[in-house]
Parts: structure tokens; C-alpha cells; sequence
């Protein structure tokens, strides 16, 4: 194996920490400065766990579009070991297609995307922008608003419901599933630190929303409505292209990326323009500039933090050998602020010009939902800006604990 920085022993131990200090809570408002150490070792090998981290963009760029970049974690070595020592390969079923490679890949993506084509996304706008309004009606009684609750998670919440055909007298009880499996896209969950009562709260959840999700397709089939969970379970009927087990996990996909994602963004967004106020004015003054405060809160603190794929194959990334079944993870939020690709990398600066950023990831597991979160997006930080031109920071923000889904809880803003 091509010998690197991070495979020697103290700087192995060094890079080990670091990623503890990734997983701490404490750090969650502000893991950028561990980040830039992190690219500064390079990648961190972790031979005995099976494990490759890479921070750099080259890197993480490179692993994305890799065709031997696996997305199915049970060919892991770990994973693979664990079934031979007796654990259940799938106890839920399919997983959702950003888990899975071709062929299963290919034709769910495929089945899925037409709902998510520009076209049918930019029908949706007008309804987008009566429920901003709506919010933002309520917030100006208010004088004052939680980002989270009050704006940024009920949006794209009811746009989601709305798409697959979920009632949304229903939300409360699956956001609360939601936000549990949300947090099961951490590293290292269920690993020791975590309690036994937290692990099964996560499987009790896991079992409910698939019931829960089960049980609108069945009544779907007698009663067809003009949604994505109706259109799917079409398709099913026509033929064998779809089991309702991959309804299932389809719907519980989409169900989570729409919970998890955008509020982030949302609010990502809000938090920074704040704290830079001539961009919160600006935006207010001209909405053409949402496209480009989107992108730069996309690098810049990007909800996605970090993503894995298995090495289908011996793999040469830069010059480091990853072998077969080991588990690499990119963390996007670091290769976004890689010196070596974007200049002055930890500046939030909407008029840096086009981005390549990593946000929506890269290749065949491109996100489906970006072009509708960039439309929410929009529409929502154009609005909240020109409606309340002197609004302000009320509250030090609060992070959930989520390493991966990296997003606020709460964050007070005054607005009159
Ligand atoms: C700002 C909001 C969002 C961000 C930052 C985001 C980010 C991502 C990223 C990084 C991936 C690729 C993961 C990987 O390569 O392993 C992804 C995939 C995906 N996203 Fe999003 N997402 C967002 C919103 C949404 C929304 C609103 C939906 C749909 C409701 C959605 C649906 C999906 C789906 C279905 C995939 C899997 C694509 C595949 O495997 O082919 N996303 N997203």
C-alpha cells in the first residue's frame, strides 16, 4: 500500500481524535476549524475499522464519481463480517436507491425523477409562495419568529407531504420518526457509545414509519389521488418493475430528504445573511440575488456534511490505496473549504461567481430533490428578506446533535 502521512502511528492518533472531536456535540455549532485540520493531515486511514476518511475536494470529488464507489453498504467488509457472525443482512426491507447500486439503482432513480424533472418542480411555485406567505403573515403579528419552527421546517415539510400524497395532519407523528432516522446517517451510530434504549427508540421508529407508510399505499390502491405515492403504486400494478417493499422505501427516502434537507438550507442561509447583514438587505432589495446566496450557503455550510460509499474494488485515490469493502467517507463541509479550490474558503461570499460545490453530491447519486430545494429555497429567503428588511439575530443558535444532517434547532430573530 502507498504509504501516506495519516498511516503513521502519532499522526494516525491525531486524525483519530480529530474525528472524535467531529462527533462531539460540543463541536456542532462550529466544526470548521476541526475540518481544516483534518485537510491538513490528508487522508486518515483506519486500517483495523476498515475505514478511509478524505477531506480534501480533489479527493471527494474524485470517490463520487468513481465508478468501483459503492453505495450499498452491505458490501462492506464490516458489514459482511457482521452477517457472517449471524446479523440479518436487510431487518427493514430495501433500503431506499441512495443505498443501492445498479441495476436497482438505475431503474427506481429512474421511476422516481419524473416527478422531479424542472418542469413538474416549477409548477409547484405558486402554492411554495402562498404558504411563505402565510408563514410570514403569522411571523409579522408575532414581531418576532423561531427559524426552525416558525418558517424553515414547516415549509418544506408540507411541499413533501403534498408531493407524495402524505397527510399533514399526520406530520407530527412521523417528523418525530424522522428526525430519529435522520440521525441514524451519523457515523458510528449504534457503536457502543450509543444506549440500548437509543438504538431500539431508532428500530421502534424505523418499524412504525414503514407500517405507517404501508398503510396509505394499500388505501391508495383503492383510491388513487394525483401524487407521487399514487403514480408508484401505478407502476406497480402495470407490471413488475416495483414491490411495494420498494414503495415503501422509496417514499421513506423522499419522506426523510424533504424532513431533513431544506430546513437546513433555510435556515443555513437566514443564520449567515444575518450575521453579514448588507446580504440580508440585498437580497431584500433584489430577489435575483437568491440563486447565488443559495449556492454560497451550500459550500459555505452545507446541510449534507458528510457522505460514505464502499470500495467495490482495490481503489487509488490521489496516492492512497483503499482496498476492497473498506467504507470511505467524504466530509463534503471540508473539501468545501479546501484553499485549493475555492479562494478565501472560509468567507461567506455570494458574489464569489459560479461554484462547483459538493453539496447535492456528484454522479449517478446526484440529488433528485435539488432543483425543488433550490426553489423553496428562493422563494422563501426572497420573501422573509424584503418582507422584513430590519430584522435581527435574538438568540445564539442552537445545533441539533446530527453529525451528518448538520442543522439548527432553534435560532431567534426579531423582526420589527
Ligand atoms: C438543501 C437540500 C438538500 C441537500 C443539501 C441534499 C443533499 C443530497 C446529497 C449530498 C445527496 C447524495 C448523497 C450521496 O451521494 O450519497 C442527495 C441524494 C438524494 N436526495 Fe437530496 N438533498 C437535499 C434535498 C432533497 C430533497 C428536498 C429531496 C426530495 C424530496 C431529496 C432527495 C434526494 C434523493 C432521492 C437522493 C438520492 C439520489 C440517488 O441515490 O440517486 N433531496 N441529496
Amino acid at each position: 500500500m502507498t504509504s501516506t502521512p495519516t498511516e503513521r502511528a502519532p499522526e494516525r492518533a491525531q486524525a483519530q481524535a480529530l474525528l472524535l472531536q467531529i462527533l462531539d456535540p460540543a463541536n456542532r455549532a462550529d466544526p470548521y476549524p476541526i475540518y481544516a485540520r483534518f485537510r491538513e493531515h490528508g487522508p486518515f486511514l483506519a486500517p483495523k475499522a476498515n475505514l478511509a476518511v478524505f477531506s480534501a475536494y480533489r479527493d471527494c470529488d474524485e470517490i463520487l464519481r468513481h465508478p468501483s464507489s459503492s453505495s450499498d453498504r452491505l458490501t462492506s467488509t464490516v458489514a459482511q463480517r457482521q452477517i457472517a457472525e449471524g446479523a440479518e443482512p436487510r431487518p427493514f426491507g430495501p433500503p431506499g436507491f441512495l443505498f443501492l447500486d445498479p441495476p436497482d439503482h438505475t431503474r427506481l432513480r429512474r421511476l422516481v425523477s419524473k416527478a422531479f424533472v424542472p418542469k413538474v418542480v416549477n409548477a409547484l411555485q405558486p402554492d411554495i409562495t402562498t404558504m411563505v406567505d402565510e408563514l410570514l403573515d403569522t411571523i409579522a403579528e408575532n414581531g418576532q419568529f423561531d427559524v426552525i419552527r416558525d418558517f424553515a421546517y414547516p415549509l418544506p415539510v408540507a411541499v413533501i407531504c403534498r408531493l407524495l400524497g402524505v397527510p399533514l395532519e399526520d406530520e407530527p407523528k412521523f417528523s418525530h420518526a424522522s428526525g430519529l432516522l435522520a440521525q441514524a446517517l451519523d457515523p458510528f451510530v449504534a457503536s457502543d457509545s450509543e444506549s440500548d434504549d437509543l438504538v431500539e427508540e431508532r428500530m421502534r421508529a424505523h418499524r412504525w414509519l414503514r407500517n405507517y407508510l404501508r398503510g396509505l399505499i394499500e388505501r391508495r390502491r383503492s383510491r388513487p389521488g394525483d401524487d407521487l405515492m399514487s403514480r408508484l403504486v401505478a407502476v406497480e400494478e402495470s407490471g413488475d418493475q416495483l414491490t411495494t417493499d420498494e414503495i415503501v422505501a422509496t417514499c421513506n427516502l423522499l419522506l426523510i430528504a424533504g424532513h431533513e434537507t431544506t430546513v437546513n438550507l433555510i435556515a443555513n442561509a437566514i443564520l449567515a445573511m444575518l450575521r453579514h447583514p448588507p446580504q440580508w438587505t440585498a437580497l431584500g432589495a433584489d430577489a435575483g440575488r437568491a440563486p447565488a446566496v443559495i449556492e454560497e450557503t451550500l459550500r459555505y455550510d452545507p446541510p449534507v456534511q458528510l457522505v460514505g460509499r464502499i470500495a467495490a474494488d482495490d481503489m487509488t485515490i490521489g496516492d492512497t490505496v483503499v482496498p476492497k469493502g473498506d467504507t470511505m467517507m467524504m466530509l463534503l463541509a471540508a473539501a468545501q473549504r479546501d484553499p485549493a479550490e475555492f479562494d478565501r474558503p472560509d468567507t461567506f461570499e455570494p458574489d464569489r461567481g459560479t461554484l462547483r460545490h459538493l453539496s447535492f453530491g456528484r454522479g449517478a447519486h446526484y440529488c433528485l430533490g435539488a432543483p425543488l430545494a433550490r426553489l423553496e429555497a428562493a422563494v422563501a429567503l426572497s420573501a422573509v428578506t424584503a418582507r422584513f428588511p430590519h430584522a435581527r439575530l435574538d438568540s445564539e443558535p442552537l445545533y441539533k446533535p446530527n453529525v451528518t444532517l448538520r442543522g439548527l434547532s432553534a435560532l431567534t430573530v426579531v423582526v420589527s
